[in-house]
């Protein structure tokens, strides 16, 4: 009998992209405002308009469009943050990238992480939901422009930065055009993951882990067709930010029963599910968790397990670790 309140369990989510977890509404009223016309990135129901992965990345960059200063993250954090924690979510890792705050300035940057730090802290004290950053480069925009990224990452890198990574379109360039990026930030502390094995095959992540020498890698799910590469992953420890929800929209796998995430998992890989852009991908953490539940009759134990995982491979300091351990454990 599949257990039906899994839904209801407290969550740690480790792969959210900020501007790709904006409520449509939300960019709409934004654009309204600044009368910047958006019209052709919504569908008639109001949802975001997308046929493919190159054409999402396309609607993604014109919503931010209207985030264009530190007030506007701030309103962001706040809508991303309420919403993920009547998810349940305890703990959520986003994605923010230079680029879109402030182009890669450094001084500019630290003024709209200041505002999405601010915002984070009311979140946290209204909702009991506690983010960290991680920064992140874009894969199609070049590693010239990674650089500056990562310089930002690095100067900002300490308790609540804490990561370094990639998005953007994986089928541009190779992993190693940007060692230079991910070296700076490894340098300045910062944890690593990139995007690797949704769109480019069991190569991509290989070279992720050899060329980037990331810890965590964002989805991965492509490893299953290579049976030596899932024993890597398995002995080195590789934890995979699964986001089942957003492979199926993009057509990955045709449906939540085709999805790799059981198979890798059985075979020792450290998985974790997150949402990755949510409305885009008309997803939500409680949505993935009945998902997954149908589809392979996980129940609370498996969650259990899952969410342990993702907490251990939080790139958070230990103290907010431990914290968010007793919140999922009494919650
Ligand atoms: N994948 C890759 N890059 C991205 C995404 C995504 O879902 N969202 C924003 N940048
Ligand atoms: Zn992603």
């Amino acid at each position: 009998m599949p257990d039906r309140n899994v839904a209801d369990l407290p969550k740690v989510e480790l792969h959210l992209h900020h501007e790709g977890a904006a409520p449509p509404g939300f960019i709409r009223q934004l654009a309204h405002e600044k009368k910047v016309d958006l019209s052709g990135i919504f569908r008639p129901d109001g949802s975001y308009d997308f046929r493919d992965f190159a054409h999402f990345l396309s609607v993604y960059e014109a919503a931010c469009e209207v985030l264009t200063g530190p007030e506007e993250f701030r309103r962001l954090t706040l809508a991303v943050l309420e919403e993920s924690a009547a998810n349940d979510v305890v703990y959520s890792e986003t994605f923010l990238s230079p680029d879109f705050c402030g182009g890669g300035d450094v001084a500019a940057w630290r003024d709209y992480l200041a505002a999405i730090q601010d915002a984070a802290d009311e979140a946290e004290a209204k909702f009991g939901i506690t983010l960290r950053g991680v920064v992140t480069c874009v894969r199609h925009f070049g590693p010239e422009k990674a650089k500056a990224a990562a310089l930002c990452a690095a100067e900002t890198s300490g308790d609540w930065i804490t990561g370094f990574g990639m998005g953007g379109n994986e089928t541009v360039g190779m992993q190693g055009d940007f060692a230079w990026s991910f070296d700076c930030a490894r340098e300045a502390g910062l944890r690593l993951t990139t995007h690797a094995g949704e769109f480019g095959g069991p190569e991509s992540v290989r070279d992720a882990i050899r060329k980037l020498g990331v810890e965590r890698i964002g989805h991965g799910v492509r490893a299953v067709e290579d049976p030596d590469l899932v024993h890597e992953l398995a002995d080195r420890g590789i934890t995979l930010e699964v986001c089942p929800g957003s492979n199926v929209v993009l057509g990955l796998y045709p449906d939540f029963s085709s999805h790799p995430i059981a198979r890798l998992r059985d075979a020792g890989v450290r998985v974790t599910v997150s949402t990755d852009d949510p409305p885009f991908f008309h997803t939500t953490m409680r949505r993935e968790y009945e998902m997954l539940n149908r589809a392979f009759d996980w129940g609370a134990e498996d969650f259990a397990a899952l969410n342990a995982i993702a907490l251990d491979a939080a790139f958070c300091d230990e103290d907010t670790r431990e914290r968010v351990k007793t919140r999922l454990e009494k919650p």
